[in-house]
């Protein structure tokens, strides 16, 4: 016995405005359909078929590791899952899932406990859930004794089956022989003129099989997204439940309400985050850290005992414990903030690898430098590191102290403990333990007068 998954994505999405598949619009950084699919990983499958619509989607998520099926015509749900059927390696008693691409926040216990109906004897079950606002959802119809009777549209159901409030989720599984046999005995003699999925529960009502339900406790699992309000309202919902995984994890929030993680996000405990920060792509955080409001942090590694301070970015770094940057600090990839640095208000590094204890406070760019320990970066230095043409390397060496406003024309090399008198512009290489500086001499002009104003107007 095994589990395929086939996920439904033919739709054509028209009320999202918009000339970009709905799949493929974001939530939390990933497409709605890379989330579906992801989940269904989870599930640990056979194999994944997801059926698309006249836009092939594979080009969009080439990393996907499924099966494409084209469903050539959208004639409703029934149909798309005989496309996919049909090109399936199944055996009699596999399971097959059916998930939609548009249905992105379903998660995998939620799945595991729909497959249990099945282990526990089910030839056929289906995902419900209690809902204030069922308008617009199949319908659960139940008998007396509130076994599953059948599933009815909105548009073609009577006014007391309106009033029921069990919706079908859509997402439903199947044993693999129960669906081949009933799939081609689906008609589209409805409201819709479609072939409804939905159809299979009256059918196997009728043919005597044992069917079953799983109610979803959050029934936010299984809100469907059709346009960018659904789109915008997924998204906090999203974004709410990994703030209150961090709040589990020992980690505090000023705000679970303002953080965005669009990605994967570790946290070790104590930690506190601000409020307004963004985490994208992966994002690993340790122990006591203290991100400021406002940073935006990307693919990136930091240290326990980090201090982030307000307006950070930083992207492809990796900040090492006890490290202090910011505000108003950007690292760039390839930079690397070794152990109790100090990287201060407007200083962007890029590529650059920053010793211990070392120091760059204010306004400066250091971008392909490789700078020891315990170097001191005075204001507004620059590694001139691009000719126009290539990248060239800055080297300084430990403890050395570069003044303020100075340029270093790379490729150069600074030495040991060297100081540079600031104002330099440094272009040959500077000895160890020594002063140097390239600046014209101060000189004080006698006499001079300042310049009056000519033609000024008499009164
Ligand atoms: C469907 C269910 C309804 C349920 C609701 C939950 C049917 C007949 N109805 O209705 O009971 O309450 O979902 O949201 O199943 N799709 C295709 N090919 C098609 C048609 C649809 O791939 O030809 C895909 C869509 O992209 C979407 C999913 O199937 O992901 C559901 O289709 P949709 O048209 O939204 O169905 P609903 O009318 O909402
Ligand atoms: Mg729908």
């Amino acid at each position: 016995m095994s589990l395929y998954v086939i996920i439904l994505a033919a739709g054509l999405g028209k009320r999202m405005r918009s000339t970009l598949p709905k799949v493929l619009h974001g939530l939390a950084g990933r497409p709605l359909l890379q989330h579906v699919i992801d989940t269904a990983h989870q599930l640990e499958p056979k194999q994944i078929w997801v059926v698309h619509g006249h836009t092939p989607l594979q080009p969009h998520l080439p990393q996907a590791n499924v099966h494409w099926v084209h469903q050539t015509q959208a004639l409703g749900t029934g149909h798309a899952v005989q496309q996919a059927v049909a090109a399936m390696p199944l055996q009699a008693k596999d399971q097959v899932l059916v998930l939609y691409g548009d249905v992105p926040l379903i998660q995998a216990s939620t799945l595991h406990a729909l497959q249990a109906t099945v282990k526990a004897g089910a030839q056929l079950a289906v995902l419900t859930a209690r809902v204030t606002q069922p308008k617009g959802f199949g319908r659960i119809v139940r008998d007396p004794h509130g076994a599953l009777v059948a599933i009815v549209e909105e548009v073609d159901a009577s006014d007391s089956e309106r009033q029921i409030d069990e919706i079908n989720s859509g997402l439903m599984i199947f044993q693999a022989d129960v669906l081949q046999a009933l799939l081609p005995q689906l008609h589209c003699d409805n409201a819709q003129g479609e072939y409804y999925l939905t159809d299979v529960i009256h059918l196997a009502k009728q043919q005597g099989l044992s069917l079953a339900t799983y109610t979803c406790p959050d029934s936010s699992e299984i809100q469907g997204i059709n346009d960018r309000s659904q789109l915008a309202q997924a998204e906090r919902y999203y974004q709410r439940r990994v703030a209150e995984a961090l709040l589990h994890h020992g980690v505090s929030l000023a705000d679970p309400a303002r953080i965005d993680v669009r990605g994967s996000l570790t946290v070790e405990s104590d930690s506190f985050i601000d409020v307004n920060c963004v985490f994208e792509g992966e994002v690993r955080v340790g122990a006591r850290v203290r991100i400021g409001a406002h940073c935006c942090v990307k693919d990136a590694v930091i240290g326990d005992d980090v201090i982030l301070h307000p307006h950070s970015l930083i992207e492809g770094a990796h900040v090492h414990a006890r490290a202090s940057i910011g505000p108003f600090a950007r690292l760039r990839p390839g930079t690397c903030i070794a152990e109790e640095a100090h990287i201060g208000n407007f200083v962007e590094l890029k590529n650059t690898q920053f010793g211990v204890g070392s120091k760059a406070s204010h306004l400066a760019y250091l971008g392909d430098a490789l700078i020891g320990s315990h170097v001191n970066i005075g204001a507004g230095v620059i590694t001139c590191n691009y000719d126009g043409v290539n990248k060239h390397t800055t080297r300084i060496e430990d403890e050395a102290f570069i003044g303020a406003d100075s340029q270093l024309v790379a490729p150069v090399v600074i030495g040991q403990g060297a100081t540079i008198g600031s104002g330099s512009t440094i272009t040959k290489e500077v000895p160890a333990h020594q002063l140097t500086l390239s600046r014209a001499k101060q000189v004080t002009v006698a006499g001079w007068q300042r310049p009056s104003k000519k033609n000024k107007a008499k009164k």
